[in-house]
């Protein structure tokens, strides 16, 4: 494969992929509509500016590259507070997007296709680590057009012989993940310490999360990518559960900042524990994460602070 068309390039997790495959010598086209991907993060790689909702300019770009070996599809509404504040919004993003660049993948003759989903489709659930066959419960709007996704992307895969592949990243966090409100807590936590403020923890902090590491995350995509299994869904985690207690004490331990947090309510969507098992993809690909907490923490803080 040597094209590959990499929709969200320009965003945190797409940029840290397209790295990787510029690495391995391979021709990179990104499609973004710049809403919050970065040009400094996709700097001399190209650029295709749009909104996956735009069926029409999608083609255009298309049409200029109709040489595209694969596809790896991270364009998305990607935040769940933004879905519970405005659902429709979420939902043609994620839902209407989705299915243009299947559309468009199909149209033009491309047999690879790689899905970024979320463990967000779980939900709670009462059996830890989750594994790819546990029920999909949703608790956010954003859940359920992640999992929306994956439908048709499996169903796209069993009508015209795509070789596709769903990922459900756990908690990706590392450098260029933006701040913002809604952001993963690892980069909120950094710029509060850094900025000597009191750090935020919604509810008790006993709330666990399975953090991993963006580059592996990275590895894992262009990884499966190259599959021959046919639309198989794949857990991407670290396959360890961290309290936000536990977290936030390690990052004040590697910031040299006194552990002193304030509490606020729970979130609605918020969920209570999780943790997703890796095995599968890990038997399937020979992947496994080969970042720990503790380095990825190091190398996300050396970044903030460069
Ligand atoms: N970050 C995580 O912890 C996490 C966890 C699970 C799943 N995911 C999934 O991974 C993917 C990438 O997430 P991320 O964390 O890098 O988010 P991000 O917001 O940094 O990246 C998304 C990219 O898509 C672009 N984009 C958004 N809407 C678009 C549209 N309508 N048309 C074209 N481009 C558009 C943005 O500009 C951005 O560059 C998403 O599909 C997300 O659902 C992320």
């Amino acid at each position: 494969m040597e094209k590959i068309l990499v929709t969200g390039g320009a965003g945190f997790i797409g940029s840290h992929v397209c790295d990787l495959l510029i690495h391995q010598e391979k021709q990179v086209v990104i499609a973004d509509n710049m809403s919050s991907g970065k040009h400094e993060h996709v700097n001399n790689m190209e650029l295709f500016e749009v909104d996956i909702t735009d069926a029409e300019k999608l083609e255009e770009l298309f049409r200029l590259h109709d040489d595209i070996d694969g596809v790896i599809h991270l364009a998305a509404q990607s935040k769940a507070p933004t879905s519970i504040k405005a659902p429709q919004y979420d939902a043609n993003i994620n839902i209407n997007g989705t299915i243009n660049v299947l559309e468009l993948t199909r149209k033009y003759g491309i047999k690879h296709f790689l899905y970024a989903s979320s463990a967000a489709v779980y939900g709670d659930q009462q059996t830890l680590p989750i594994t790819e066959d546990a029920p999909v419960e949703p608790l956010s709007p954003y859940g359920v057009s992640k999992y929306a996704g994956e439908a048709y992307v499996k169903a796209y895969s069993r009508m015209y012989d795509l070789n596709a592949h769903v990922l459900r990243f756990a908690n990706v966090y590392g450098p260029r993940q933006s701040a913002d409100t809604e952001a993963g807590v690892i980069t909120i936590f950094i710029e509060q310490l850094l900025n000597g403020e009191q750090p935020v923890i919604y509810g008790d902090g006993k709330q666990t999360r399975d953090f991993i590491y963006v580059k592996d995350v990275a590895w894992a995509v262009v990884t499966c990518l190259c599959g021959q299994q046919t639309a198989a869904v794949y857990n991407v985690s670290s396959g360890e559960e961290t309290s936000i207690t536990d977290l936030l004490h390690d990052m004040c331990a590697l910031l040299d900042k006194p552990y002193r947090p304030q509490y606020g309510e729970i979130r609605p969507g918020d969920i209570e524990k999780s943790y997703l098992d890796n095995s599968k993809i890990t038997k399937d690909f020979l992947w496994q994460p080969v970042t720990t907490l503790r380095d990825g923490l190091r190398d996300t803080i050396r970044h903030a602070n460069a």
